[in-house]
């Protein structure tokens, strides 16, 4: 019997601030089977884990990632917004995730932007062990990606647009997944993927009824934010195909 996959979306993001150790830890500690960060490059062309492009939402700075140096970020808290309890959670850069969890579960790496690429392969030389998987909703990246390695597991995630379109690049590429966003999961999609041995996960799905349903369309893997919930119910996710 298959098991859906389950991806810590930005680590156990409901219980610990998105993006940090402690995210990370606490998805390793419920047993889920990936961790699912977001990349981009510090001033100083280092690769940090942060969703967004800018600080103010998820730490107490200002401005943006690229304009802060590796120094600056590391100064800044990450966790207090989400609760005093996380107050000067750091920053993690990913060559801190790579060494912390390679060996322990795989690596959904999101590349938020074009120039996160040859840093993020630089660093995956040193980490040979890692089991990865690099994904991004940037096509040009992929396929820059895909012409500097042909073996790395590249994902195309999918969020706007023409679904065969995106499907049709992810072979293309020779993708190992396809990602797409919950609310533009069809059949149609689900079959053509199939046709193409093109494995689904789904994103963001943190409801156990939501991922039953979807299992039973042809998704075999999910980004939650609560990955004790999909865990538990993990037993009665079961694929009829
Ligand atoms: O990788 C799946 C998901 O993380 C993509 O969207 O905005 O949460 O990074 P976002
Ligand atoms: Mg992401």
């Amino acid at each position: 019997m298959q098991r859906p996959f389950i991806w810590a979306h930005r680590g156990a993001s409901k219980f610990a601030p998105e993006n940090t150790m402690a995210a990370f830890s606490a998805a390793v500690e419920l047993g889920a089977d990936g961790l699912e960060l977001d990349i981009h490059l510090s001033r100083d062309g280092i690769p940090v884990v942060i969703h967004d492009e800018s600080l103010e939402r998820t730490t107490d700075g200002q401005g943006l990632v690229a304009d802060a140096s590796l120094e600056q970020l590391q100064q800044l808290d990450a966790g207090g917004w989400f609760s005093p309890e996380f107050i000067r959670a750091p920053l993690p850069t990913l060559a801190e995730v790579l060494s912390a969890f390679t060996g322990k579960l795989s690596l959904n790496l999101e590349l938020k932007e074009f120039s996160t690429g040859v840093e993020v392969l630089s660093l995956l030389r040193q980490h040979p062990d890692a089991e990865i998987i690099i994904s991004s909703f940037d096509y040009d990246l992929l396929k820059g990606l895909r012409s500097l390695n042909e073996a790395l597991p590249l994902a195309v995630l999918f969020d706007d647009g023409n679904w065969r379109q995106a499907v049709r690049f992810a072979n293309e590429i020779s993708a190992c997944a396809f990602h797409p966003a919950d609310n533009l999961v069809c059949r149609r999609m689900l079959s053509a993927c199939r046709k193409l041995g093109l494995p689904v996960s789904v994103w963001t799905v943190d409801r156990p009824e939501q991922a039953r349903s979807l299992v039973r369309m042809g998704v075999s893997g999910f980004f939650t934010n609560d990955p004790g919930a999909l865990l538990s119910a993990r037993p009665t996710l079961v694929s009829p195909l």
